[in-house]
């Protein structure tokens, strides 16, 4: 695999390893990528991609040229990079703006969107979100960039100045963070084989080189896929219910979102708190449940789950906060959760757990929680003195008081989530 430095801002350097570029590209034996770039969606004569101008200077749909720079001599026609300065990997504009801190994002902010956007000028490509490919939920978003464009998402930037200290073997200044996640020579169409893996789109950053979750897989773990629609489950309503179909996406998420790794966020403005999945970590991870769960299905009761990050969250973007799916666990969320210190987060957990209407008990309405808190049989706290917690006259109390990844309770000593 040829790995190429760059050193951006250098307009020499970036002439000279633009040459350099033509030259591999020209001189690379196709045979060495052949199989895997021709099986990718970027590399199918099918579906792969297409770029007008080179498209009519006559180069199969699929060609290395309809993203890269290759100097042709097909009808002399010498495309120009579309952004006027070329990019270190040669591509046809450049790959990533690290200007751009913030969201929201439009085409020139980074080389995919020329395509991977609704309305893009080379190549319209449409996807959808995680929740309505492998979780049957309706149409939201149309695209990539669209996906990115909600109320909360991957921040690009962070991801580009996470990765390139973390993952400087491969990812250079003049990367795309898309890519800390994707390979743009191996990506292949899940969508259209949501529940055979082999059809991957993702790569690993610490094994950029070949695709993830081909053969690693969530039945690794003590999994159950939730429900998609009905009794059917993720992905799509044809998957295996002990995550057979599902990628490893513990092992993905968990690659930068790990004890050991401090991630700063500029769209919060804050170190992230630290994901801890093992056994001394969260519950929803390897951590057992104590005493009984108030569960809806398909788990049960006495517990023993290890949960997909993606059970949960979106992975490029939301209209909820912090990345949290519209719809989880065969059902869609009631409403969007948009503010952190709210009680609302009952819209997520009643997915999954049960509510005072669910469990027919305590105020017996729905998203509220008296009786996990004060009837069950393991109910952490007594319902006395009531001021004491519902203090204020407010009797709701925001569930992220007491309910986040790494959450221990400071009066009972449980852990919270
Ligand atoms: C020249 C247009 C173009 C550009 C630029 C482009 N893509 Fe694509 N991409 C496509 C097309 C076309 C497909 C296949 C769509 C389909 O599945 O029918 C695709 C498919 C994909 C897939 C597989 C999932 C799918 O929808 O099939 C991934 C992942 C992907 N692209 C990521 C990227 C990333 C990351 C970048 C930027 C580094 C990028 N693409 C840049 C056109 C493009
Ligand atoms: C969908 C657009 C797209 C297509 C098609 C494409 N590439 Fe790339 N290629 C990229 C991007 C984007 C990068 C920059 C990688 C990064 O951001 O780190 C890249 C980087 C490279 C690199 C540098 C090493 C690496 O993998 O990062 C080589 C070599 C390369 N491409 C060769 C090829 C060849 C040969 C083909 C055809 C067989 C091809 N590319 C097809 C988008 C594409
Ligand atoms: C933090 C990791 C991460 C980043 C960053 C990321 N993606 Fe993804 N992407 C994923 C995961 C996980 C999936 C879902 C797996 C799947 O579709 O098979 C996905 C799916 C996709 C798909 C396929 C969607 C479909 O229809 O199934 C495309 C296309 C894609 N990403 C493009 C991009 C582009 C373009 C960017 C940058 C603007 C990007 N991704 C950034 C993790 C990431
Ligand atoms: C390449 C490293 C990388 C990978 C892989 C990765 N993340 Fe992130 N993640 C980041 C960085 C950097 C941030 C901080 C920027 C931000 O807040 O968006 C972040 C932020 C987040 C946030 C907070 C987003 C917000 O601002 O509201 C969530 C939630 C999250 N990641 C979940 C996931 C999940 C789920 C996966 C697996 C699909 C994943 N991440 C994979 C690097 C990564
Ligand atoms: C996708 C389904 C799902 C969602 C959504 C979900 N949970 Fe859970 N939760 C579980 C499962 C399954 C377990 C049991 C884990 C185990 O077996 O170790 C669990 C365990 C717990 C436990 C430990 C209970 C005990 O008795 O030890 C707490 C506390 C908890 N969840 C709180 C929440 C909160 C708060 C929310 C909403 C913010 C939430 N959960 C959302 C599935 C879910
Ligand atoms: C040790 C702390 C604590 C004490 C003391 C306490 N509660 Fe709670 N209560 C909670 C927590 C935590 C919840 C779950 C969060 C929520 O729904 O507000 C809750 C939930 C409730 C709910 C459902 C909330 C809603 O409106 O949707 C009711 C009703 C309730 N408690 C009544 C009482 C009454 C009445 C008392 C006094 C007799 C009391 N609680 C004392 C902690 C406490
Ligand atoms: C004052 C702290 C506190 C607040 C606020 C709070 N909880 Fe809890 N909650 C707990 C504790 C402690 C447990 C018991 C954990 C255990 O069993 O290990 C619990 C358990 C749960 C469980 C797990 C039930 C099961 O299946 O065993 C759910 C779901 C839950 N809370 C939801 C919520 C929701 C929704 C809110 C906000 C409306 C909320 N909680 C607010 C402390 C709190
Ligand atoms: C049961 C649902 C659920 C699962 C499963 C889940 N998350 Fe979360 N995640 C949440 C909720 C709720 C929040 C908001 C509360 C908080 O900040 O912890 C959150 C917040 C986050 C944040 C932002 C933390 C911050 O600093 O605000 C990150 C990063 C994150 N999750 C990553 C992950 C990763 C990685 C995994 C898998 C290893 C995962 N999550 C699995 C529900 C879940």
């Amino acid at each position: 695999m040829v790995v190429i430095r760059s050193s951006p801002g250098q307009h020499k350097g970036v002439c000279f390893l633009a040459a350099l570029f033509f030259v591999v590209l020209l001189l690379l034996p196709c045979q060495l990528w052949a199989g895997e770039y021709l099986d990718s969606a970027h590399g199918s004569t099918l579906h792969g991609v297409k770029r007008p101008s080179i498209d009519s200077a006559g180069y199969a749909r699929g060609n290395c040229a309809h993203c890269h720079e290759q100097h042709a001599s097909i009808d002399g026609a010498e495309p120009e990079p579309s952004s006027g300065t070329p990019s270190p990997f040669a591509l046809f504009t450049t790959n990533f703006d690290s200007s751009k801190t913030l969201g929201p994002y439009s085409e020139s902010d980074n080389f995919c969107f020329y395509c991977h956007n609704a309305t893009a000028s080379i190549q319209v490509v449409t996807n959808y979100d995680y929740s309505q490919n492998f979780g049957c939920a309706g149409l939201q978003v149309s695209s990539i960039m669209d996906a990115f464009n909600q109320a909360s998402y991957h921040n690009l930037y962070d991801i580009w100045s996470f990765a390139r200290s973390s993952f400087s073997s491969w990812f250079t200044n003049g990367s795309n963070p898309c890519n800390a996640c994707h390979n743009p020579h191996l990506a292949r169409r899940n969508w259209a084989y949501p529940s055979d893996p082999l059809y991957s789109a993702i790569s690993k950053p610490t094994d950029h080189f070949n695709l993830w979750g081909t053969t690693s897989l969530m039945s690794a773990y003590s999994y159950e896929s939730p429900y998609c629609s009905g009794t059917s489950r993720e992905p799509t309503g044809s998957g295996a219910s002990n995550g057979g179909s599902t990628p490893d996406y513990v092992s993905f998420c968990t690659n930068c979102h790990n004890p050991s790794n401090t991630i700063y966020s500029t769209s919060l403005g804050r170190d992230l708190v630290k994901i801890d999945w093992s056994s001394q970590g969260d519950k929803h991870g390897a951590r057992n449940m104590d005493g009984g769960l108030d569960i809806e299905g398909p788990y049960g009761s006495s517990g023993g789950y290890v949960l997909s990050c993606l059970d949960c969250h979106e992975p490029h973007g939301s209209s909820n906060i912090l990345l949290i799916r519209r719809r989880v666990n065969g059902g869609d969320l009631h409403d969007s959760i948009t503010t952190y210190s709210t009680n609302y987060w009952g819209y997520l957990c009643t997915r999954c757990h049960l509510d005072d209407y669910d469990a027919n008990a305590g105020t017996k309405e729905p998203y509220r929680w008296r009786y996990v808190h004060h009837e069950a049989p393991d109910h952490p706290y007594t319902a006395m003195r009531c001021g004491q917690c519902h203090g204020g006259g407010s009797m709701p109390i925001p569930c992220t008081n007491c309910h986040y990844h790494g959450a221990v309770d400071s009066r009972t000593g449980l852990i919270n989530f």
